[in-house]
């Protein structure tokens, strides 16, 4: 009996190492090609394979960015243009987006809250809770220098919309009781559209807009103005529970919140 089990089993076991043998024998094989031989191939193929090996680089190259592996950098790879403005129009993006508005508001669902309002959410605002998209659009999707002129223009425009999810996490968050707080690296004489176009896209309420003092320096980190803006909530007894931006420097540098949600942007990079 217990041999046969053995027996049993190891033939599943030598069952299971022929499937994987064939596998490795079978899988790379197509990837290796795509990747060594997009130069020589057939003119139609040619195209296809050096798109396709585009595509698998620029998905490399935007995982080492959303996860902070890839830092201060100027413009996305040119040749990665057409995936930037793929993965922004098409679904990923907006399923990306989903995913951390959904963890965060269960996050957020399970707090045991004071019950006494001290506690906050702080939302970046550029490409967090309001989307840039059409600006970008029209630069290149990152890959044309960032033009102030221009963004100056679509701030006072102030017709950015909202990222839906987020609009939709900042509505469960407020039914919760939590106190939303924006920490924007928009400058102070930006307020009056910044207040317009938060509240014709949706955002109605807040604890606090908190925007950079003009007299902060151009180039310089923001995360000294973004952690010591956190700093003086603590100080003030709020409890900051979550922290959600789209750049690393709206997490880092302590107190960063409870917990931190990153919304993704494969478009620039703000240190
Ligand atoms: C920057 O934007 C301004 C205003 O839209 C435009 O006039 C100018 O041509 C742009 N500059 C570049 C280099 O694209
Ligand atoms: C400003 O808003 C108008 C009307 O919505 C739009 O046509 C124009 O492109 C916007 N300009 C910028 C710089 O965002
Ligand atoms: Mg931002």
């Amino acid at each position: 009996m217990a041999l046969r089990i053995h027996r049993g089993a190891l033939a599943a076991l030598l069952l299971l190492l022929v499937v994987h043998a064939i596998d490795a024998a079978r899988a790379p094989e197509p990837r290796l090609e795509m990747v060594t031989t997009a130069a020589s191939g057939g003119a139609g193929h040619t195209a296809g394979r050096a798109r396709a090996a585009a595509s698998t680089g620029c998905a490399s190259w935007r995982l080492g960015v959303e996860t902070n592996n890839i830092r201060g950098w100027y413009s996305i790879p040119a040749e990665c243009r057409g995936y930037v403005s793929d993965y922004m129009f098409g679904d990923q993006f907006r399923q990306d987006c989903a995913v951390a508005a959904r963890e965060a508001a269960a996050y957020a669902e399970a707090l045991e809250l004071a019950g006494d309002g001290s506690e906050v959410w702080v939302f970046d605002i550029d490409d967090t809770v309001l989307t840039n998209l059409p600006y970008y659009a029209d630069t290149g999707f990152g890959a044309e220098p960032y033009n102030a002129t221009y963004f100056d223009e679509y701030v006072a425009n102030a017709t950015a919309p909202p990222l839906p999810e987020v609009l939709e996490l900042y509505e469960k968050l407020l039914a919760l009781g939590i106190k939303v707080v924006f920490i924007t690296g928009r400058h102070d004489y930006q307020r009056e559209p910044t207040v317009k176009n938060l509240r014709s896209a949706g955002y109605h309420t807040w604890e606090k807009l908190v925007l950079k003092p003009s007299s902060l320096t151009l180039g310089s980190s923001v995360v000294p103005y973004k952690s010591g803006e956190r700093q003086k909530l603590v100080d003030a007894g709020y409890r900051i529970v979550g922290n959600m931006g789209d750049q690393w420097s709206d997490l880092v540098g302590a107190p960063e919140g409870d917990r931190t949600f990153k919304v993704p942007d494969p478009m620039y990079y703000v240190g």
